[in-house]
Order: structure tokens, then C-alpha cells, then sequence
């Protein structure tokens, strides 16, 4: 079941986000992270993927830059659709909130990757640190 995330399921979504094995949380960007992840539960939404009674998995916008702020899911809950599931309710959130396309980061060489290049995503670029810069039009007809 896909529904947006009360407060209440912030210490799982956090769970989630810490038991990925790729794109893990780097200890220089847990500040930063949680101040974002602030001002998304009050300004915006978290998508959550529910299963067996728990989150299984996230996918959240920041509709004030127009990226993808993050999309994870549980290891034991990957290879089931999930991802692709919850993709484009983030991306729902960015076109309503005006923008035209997508933009997000990744780890190079991770299943995350491979998945954006597979569904459509375009690399414009590598940033200092070698994180892969995707773009996806969210044109009517064409979000994931
Ligand atoms: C990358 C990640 C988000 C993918 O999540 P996922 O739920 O396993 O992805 P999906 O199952 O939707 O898609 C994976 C593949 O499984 C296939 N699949 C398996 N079962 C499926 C089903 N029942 N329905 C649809 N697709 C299915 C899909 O076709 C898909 O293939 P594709 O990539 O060629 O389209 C997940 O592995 C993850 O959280 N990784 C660690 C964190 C991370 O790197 N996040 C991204 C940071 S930007």
C-alpha cells in the first residue's frame, strides 16, 4: 500500500533509510539530511510503501529545487516493483509543484543506477565527488 507518511513513521523511514547497503548515508550529510527531511514533513510528502505492517520503503521530493531527494528501499523488500511504484508519486509532487523536470544524484556503478537508466533517466553530468546527475522530463504522459 502506497499512502504519505505521518510523523509517526519518521524513525522508520530513518530505519529504511540507514539499512540500505548502496548510497548509503554519509556521517557529513546526516545534518543536512535531517534538516531537509524538517522541512519536507512540514511543507511536503513523504511516499511510503507499507507491507507486513511496516514501511518497506520511501520516495520524497524537495519541490524547492525540483529534485528527488531520496528513494529507498528496504533490502529484504527490493526486486518486488517497489521503486517503481513510488517513483512517480515524488515526481507527481515536483510537476504540481511547477517544475517541468526531475534532477537527482546517485552512486555510480550502484543498483540505483542502473534502475534511473533503465527507467528513462538521463545522465547530464558527474559531480566532484563522481555522483552520477540524472534528469527526467515530467512532461504530461512521460513521468516513470
Ligand atoms: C535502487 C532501489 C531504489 C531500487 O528499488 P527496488 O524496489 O528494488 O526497484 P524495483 O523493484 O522497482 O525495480 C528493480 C527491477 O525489478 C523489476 N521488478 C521486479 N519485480 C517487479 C514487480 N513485481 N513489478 C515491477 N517491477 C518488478 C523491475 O522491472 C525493475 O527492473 P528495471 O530496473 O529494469 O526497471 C533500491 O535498490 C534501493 O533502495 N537501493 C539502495 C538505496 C539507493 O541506492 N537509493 C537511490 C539513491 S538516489
Amino acid at each position: 500500500m502506497i499512502r504519505k507518511a505521518t510523523l509517526a513513521d519518521r524513525p522508520r523511514i530513518s530505519e529504511v533509510r540507514l539499512a540500505v547497503r548502496e548510497n548509503r548515508l554519509s556521517q557529513a550529510s546526516v545534518a543536512k539530511v535531517d534538516t531537509t527531511a524538517d522541512w519536507i514533513f512540514e511543507h511536503g510528502a513523504f511516499w511510503v510503501w507499507e507491507q507486513g505492517g511496516a514501511v518497506q520503503g520511501f520516495a520524497v521530493a524537495d519541490p524547492r529545487d525540483g529534485t528527488i531527494f531520496g528513494l529507498f528501499i528496504h533490502p529484504d523488500y527490493e526486486g518486488r516493483g517497489i521503486a517503481h511504484a513510488l517513483l512517480p508519486r515524488a515526481c507527481e509532487d515536483l510537476r504540481a509543484a511547477g517544475f517541468s523536470a526531475a534532477t537527482l544524484t546517485t552512486g555510480a556503478g550502484t543498483r540505483a543506477e542502473r534502475f534511473y537508466r533503465a527507467n528513462g533517466w538521463e545522465e547530464t553530468g558527474r559531480q566532484d565527488d563522481g555522483q552520477i546527475v540524472f534528469r527526467k522530463s515530467l512532461r504530461a504522459g512521460v513521468v516513470p
